[in-house]
């Protein structure tokens, strides 16, 4: 409830409104490479040092890396003439280095060059109730992947983005049910693999192919695959227009939340006639409360899904719904406390 000490002072209101202050600064700093120099030097660096090595200015470099300390991105050590040197925090070197295992550096780097710019033109999604690719990139296309997947570039890129956070999140969702009964299993549009990964680590006696558009499997081959695996393999097609190869499982991960609710539906209706019987589908979601009281992160992403998509994020009851109208009829829901949450649904 509100106090009288909030009408003094706002805190709330002002960190909302000067939110986008912390998220350009660490875009800022990410993408000069501010973390990638200091993790690469022996020993702490100064702002001019850093300047110099960036090729960027030193009166403003100073002040980037003055607001990284106060948002525990850096450390300080100050010599005994004075100087001041700058270091990474743990948490930077684990989550903002590209080349660390838990590394969150590619999602930052596309929230930037991309999300970013959608989010621009959020008041307009609003009004209008439909994605701001046209306004925030020139885009016209009534296809959502043929405007994501412009250029082979932002292929890369957004490949880039969906593997970071499996880094993070992926042995969470995989061990969220027992799968060890499902041998054969089909990730539809399982992009370059990296769920996959984690599936056959956690079950080394199950294969798993990965369904993706033509483009996205050639990207992936060319981009990603440097080890071969034999229980993962890929398979080219479009899952609205071709038919699905019958399997034990379906994994839908990041899949239904970017579209309609019809959509949804007819996908999960080609799911549910090709599984075979005693299979399933598990879809991997960020899930709404039911009583819409949060995640916060979740309410925030399914605007997200505004801006850039078709489709938004849905509370569990919802994605029951959508199942038992594909024909479903035993869901089970697993929230994990992270980010995303998992449902089995079998046939
Ligand atoms: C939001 S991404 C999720 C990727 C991956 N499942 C993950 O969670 O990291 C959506 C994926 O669906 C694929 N996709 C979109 N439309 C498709 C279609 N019609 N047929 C097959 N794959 C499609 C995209 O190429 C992309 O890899």
């Amino acid at each position: 409830m509100a106090s009288a000490k909030d009408d003094l002072y706002p805190r709330k209101i002002l960190d909302y409104m000067e939110g986008f202050l912390v998220s350009k600064t660490l875009f800022a700093a990410c993408e000069l490479g501010v973390f990638e120099q200091l993790h690469a030097s022996a020993q702490p660096l100064s702002a001019v040092e850093l300047s110099r090595a960036l090729g960027t200015s030193e009166d403003a470099t100073e002040r980037l890396l003055s607001a990284c300390v106060g948002l525990e991105l850096l450390n300080t050590h100050t010599d005994t003439d004075g100087e001041v040197r700058f270091s990474n925090t743990h948490m930077s070197t684990v989550f903002l280095i590209e080349s660390s295992p838990k590394s969150l550096y590619h999602s930052i780097q596309y929230s930037s060059r991309t999300i970013y710019l959608c989010w621009h033109h959020l008041t307009d999604a609003v009004r209008e109730g439909q994605n701001q690719y046209e306004k925030a990139f020139g885009i016209n296309s009534k296809d959502l992947f043929e405007a994501l997947y412009r250029s082979d570039e932002e292929i890369v890129k957004f490949m880039h983005l969906m593997n970071s956070i499996w880094n993070i999140c992926g042995h969470d969702v995989i061990r969220a049910f027992d799968l060890s009964p499902f041998r054969s299993i089909f990730d539809l549009g399982g992009c370059s693999g990296a769920l996959a990964k984690h599936c056959v680590s956690v079950y080394p006696e199950s294969s798993v192919t990965i369904f993706d558009l033509p483009k996205v499997v050639k990207t992936s081959r060319d981009h990603f695959v440097s080890q071969r695996d034999d229980r993962i393999h890929f398979h080219e097609g479009d899952f609205f227009k071709d038919a699905l190869p019958p399997a034990d499982l379906y994994i839908l991960a990041r899949i239904l939340h970017d579209w309609t609710d019809q959509r949804c539906v007819e996908l999960l209706r080609k799911v549910y006639t090709s599984c075979t019987s005693g299979g399933g589908v598990l879809l991997v979601e960020a899930l709404l409360h039911e009583d819409n009281s949060g995640p916060l992160t979740v309410q925030l992403y399914s605007l997200n899904m505004l801006v850039q998509t078709e489709g938004r994020e849905r509370k569990g009851s919802e994605y029951s719904g959508l199942l038992k109208a594909a024909g479903f009829t035993c869901v089970h829901i697993h929230r994990t406390g992270k980010i995303y949450d998992v449902i089995l649904a079998l046939k």
